[in-house]
C-alpha cells in the first residue's frame, strides 16, 4: 500500500524513543521529512544516526514541551525547515502511577502539564499553520488506560480520558479548517517507559517474560513499531474519512465496547 506519505512534513513529539521515535524512522522511511523533539539531545543525536539512510529529512530539537515557549519554538522551526506543517504527532508525555491519598496538587498538575496541555498547546500552535498549507492531520498517541480506569494510575487514565474527549473535540474544530484529527489508544507497549513503570529494568528479555505475557489476552506486550504502522495509516490519506476516532492497539486488553 502506498501511504502517500513522500514529502509531507510531520513534527513528532517524543520522537527520540519508544513509540515516538519509531513513528519518527518509519516517516522517513517513507520519504517524509520529520522534526524530532524532546529534551535529550543525545536520544536525537542517536535518532539521527538511525535514520541517516533514510530518504527523508530529519530535523532535530531539543525542547521540553512542559513550556509553552518550547512549543511555540516547534511549530516555527517546522514551518522554518520543511516550508509547512502536514502532520503532528501528539505523543511526549508520561504520568506517574502512585497511591491517590500520596499524589497531591502539584503531581497531578506537573504530569498533566506535558500529558494534556502539551498535547492541547501543540496542537493549538500546528492547526493554523496546516489550515494555511491547506489542511493537515493531527495524530494524538494518548492510551488505552482512559477506558480502563485503575485506581494506581488515576493522573494518567484521567488525562487519557480528557484527551479522548479533546480529540473528538477538536476534529470537530478542524473539519473547519481541513484538518484531520485522530487518537490512538495504546496498551502496553514494550518502551524504556512500560520498563520504568514496571519495575523490570533488570529483565533479561521482559517482552517474553511472565509479567508481561500476563498484560494482555494475546500472551505480550505491543512493540513500538506495530503502534507507529498504525500511526502512519492514520495520518496518510488512505485513512481520510477516519476523522474524530480513537482507536485502541492493545492485544485485547481492552474489553468494554468503547475500545
Ligand atoms: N509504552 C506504553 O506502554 C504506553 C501505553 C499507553 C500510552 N503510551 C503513551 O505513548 C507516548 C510515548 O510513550 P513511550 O512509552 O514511547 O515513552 P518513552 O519511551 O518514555 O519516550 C518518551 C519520549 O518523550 C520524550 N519526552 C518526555 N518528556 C518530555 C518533555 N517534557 N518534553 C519533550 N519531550 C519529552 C522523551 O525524551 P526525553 O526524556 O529526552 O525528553 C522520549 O523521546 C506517551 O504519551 C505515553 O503516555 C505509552
Amino acid at each position: 500500500m502506498n501511504l502517500e506519505l513522500n514529502g509531507k512534513s510531520v513534527i513528532v513529539t517524543g520522537g527520540s524513543k519508544g513509540i515516538g521515535r519509531a513513528i519518527a524512522l518509519a516517516m522517513l522511511a517513507e520519504g517524509a521529512n520529520v522534526l524530532a523533539c524532546a529534551r535529550g539531545a543525545d536520544a536525537l543525536a542517536d535518532l539521527a544516526a538511525s535514520a541517516s539512510a533514510s530518504p527523508g529529512r530529519l530535523e532535530t530539537l531539543p525542547a521540553d514541551l512542559m513550556e509553552p515557549e518550547a512549543i511555540r519554538r516547534v511549530a516555527t522551526r517546522c514551518v522554518d525547515a520543511f516550508g509547512r506543517v502536514d502532520i503532528l504527532v501528539n505523543n511526549a508525555g508520561s504520568a506517574r502511577t502512585g497511591e491517590f491519598l500520596e499524589l497531591d496538587d502539584q503531581a497531578w498538575l506537573d504530569d498533566w502539564r506535558l500529558k494534556f496541555f502539551g498535547y492541547v498547546r501543540m496542537a493549538r500552535a500546528a492547526m493554523l499553520p496546516m489550515e494555511r498549507g491547506g489542511g493537515g492531520v493531527i495524530v494524538n498517541i494518548i492510551g488505552a488506560a482512559a477506558l480502563n480506569p485503575r485506581r494506581s494510575y488515576m493522573i494518567g487514565g484521567a488525562a487519557n480520558a480528557a484527551l479522548n474527549h479533546f480529540t473528538k473535540a477538536l476534529a470537530d474544530e478542524g473539519s473547519r479548517r481541513r484538518v484531520r484529527v485522530v487518537g490512538i489508544n495504546p496498551g502496553p507497549i514494550l518502551t524504556e517507559r512500560l520498563l520504568k513503570m514496571r519495575g523490570a529494568l533488570s529483565g533479561a528479555n521482559p517482552a517474553q517474560g511472565d509479567a508481561f505475557s500476563r498484560m494482555t489476552p494475546l500472551g505480550r506486550v505491543g512493540t513500538p513499531e506495530e503502534v507507529a504502522d498504525l500511526a502512519l495509516f492514520l495520518a496518510s490519506p488512505r485513512a481520510a474519512f477516519i476523522h474524530g476516532a480513537n482507536i485502541t492497539i492493545d492485544g485485547g486488553y481492552t474489553q468494554g465496547l468503547m475500545g
